[in-house]
């Protein structure tokens, strides 16, 4: 496996000289056991036979071609496209990306405080597992996404949870947080905005939970992917990585970008988390696609047009969303204030997987179960997608709910 151009241009040097550290007779203490991944198990199973997805995440997905017209510049990019080399390219992700990526963050995040990975997904993981330590405690939020805990509990450290509460917005108190740590605690786990309750951690906030994580010289790790989405004009969520110096960061093109397709996330942070996700990506990743850098790259160059489509769909369609709860007195939401998804919460007595599966069963509409959050009688609604699938979702479920209602 050479490959002269993408290999000369990463940073792999730096491995010189720790060779002599590796031993081959490393034996893992104890076997990894991780939980299923609850919320993708539940898409893996109906997304492709629903009628009317409305448990989507991602802003109502492009075509190439539509990418294309948003650059403004169709035939350049694709004759870039046709004179590609395809080989790994670029090991950490192209200069061109990188530098894209962090223009959305402040000036303390250079490419070199960059790193692409396979979606946030796979950002999410080699960060976790670059910080994670065993026998350490991790202190994170619930509801959140699965992977936040369910990997660093694989990984040996001990999960502290803070149940977010509808009575608080779904926000976190900092000295709840403070609580939790201890002088095991290396990291703390954010996902803001959140899925699944769109709640949003503004400046103040998270400069008072960057404190709490300073106190125990500890690291705070913020999955972003709906960063960008805010539904006040004018509010941008904070990002721990421009916040705090052990702040990491991940992100995405999947969700307020609506290239899912791309499969290119990232991780922004201290150029030690960086290396040590190097060390990790190895074994993981090699590089990315270098098509997939490339149109990412064209994505984030054109970012206020894409981000003016996504931020009309998500506005718009929570506006649908609002006036079809206030039609539904049985329903109830904290109103998102980011993101592409809020937890919508029922007074019918039945379990949110039976609710879930009853509706999809009863005429396809698909919504994912509050189960998959540790939150009952609730249901997770993506509300992102194109307007004709989230209005016709949206009957769908209220004629399921009158055959609750006997
Ligand atoms: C909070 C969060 N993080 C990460 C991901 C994974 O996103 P990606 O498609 O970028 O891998 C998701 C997808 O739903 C998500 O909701």
């Amino acid at each position: 496996m050479t490959c002269a151009v993408g290999r000369a241009a990463c940073p792999r040097a730096r491995v010189e000289g720790r060779w002599a550290t590796v031993s081959p007779s490393l034996v893992p203490e104890a076997a990894v056991h991780i939980e299923p991944f609850l919320v993708e198990q539940w898409m893996n199973a109906h997304e492709t036979t629903a009628t009317w997805n409305i448990a989507e995440t991602c802003v109502d997905s492009l075509t190439l071609d539509e990418l294309l017209a948003l650059s403004g510049d169709a035939d350049g990019v694709v004759r870039r496209l046709r004179e590609t080399w395809l080989g790994y390219g670029d090991i950490v992700g192209s200069p061109r990306l990188r530098a894209a990526i962090a223009a959305l963050y402040g000036e303390g995040i250079t490419p070199d405080h960059v790193l692409t990975a396979n979606g946030a997904i796979g950002a999410n993981f080699l960060a976790l597992y670059a910080l994670v330590e065993p026998g350490t405690t991790v202190v994170t939020v619930q509801p959140t996404y699965q992977q936040l805990f369910s990997v660093p509990a694989s990984l040996g450290a001990e999960v502290r949870e803070l149940r977010l509460r509808e009575e608080d917005g779904y926000l976190p108190d900092p000295d709840a947080i403070r609580a939790l740590t201890d002088e095991r605690t290396d990291l703390i786990v954010l996902n803001n905005p959140n899925n699944p309750t769109g709640a949003l951690i503004d400046e103040p906030l998270l400069r008072e939970i960057v404190e709490v994580a300073r106190e125990r010289d500890a690291w705070l790790f913020c999955d972003e992917v709906y960063r960008m989405l805010e539904h006040e004009p004018g509010t941008t969520a904070p990002s721990v990585a421009d916040l705090y110096e052990k702040g990491v960061s991940s992100g995405s093109m999947s969700k307020s970008y609506s290239l899912a397709g791309l499969r290119t996330g990232w991780v922004a942070g201290p150029r030690e988390v960086i290396e040590r996700c190097l060390d990790v990506r190895d074994y993981t990743t090699i590089s990315g696609g270098v098509l997939d850098d490339a149109l990412a790259a064209v994505a984030l160059e054109n970012k206020d047009r894409v981000l003016h489509r996504s931020l009309e769909i998500v506005r718009g369609n929570l506006a649908v969303v609002d006036a079809w709860i206030a039609r539904e007195p049985r329903l109830r939401y904290i109103r998102p204030r980011a993101g592409t998804i809020a937890l919508v919460r029922y007074d019918y007595d039945l379990p949110s997987v039976e609710f879930c599966q009853g509706l999809f069963d009863f005429n396809g509409a698909f919504v994912m179960p509050g189960a998959a959050f540790g939150e009952e009688h609730a249901f997770r609604l993506g509300y992102a997608c194109a307007r004709d699938v989230l209005e016709g979702g949206l009957a769908a479920v209220s004629a399921y709910l009158r055959t609750l209602e006997g």
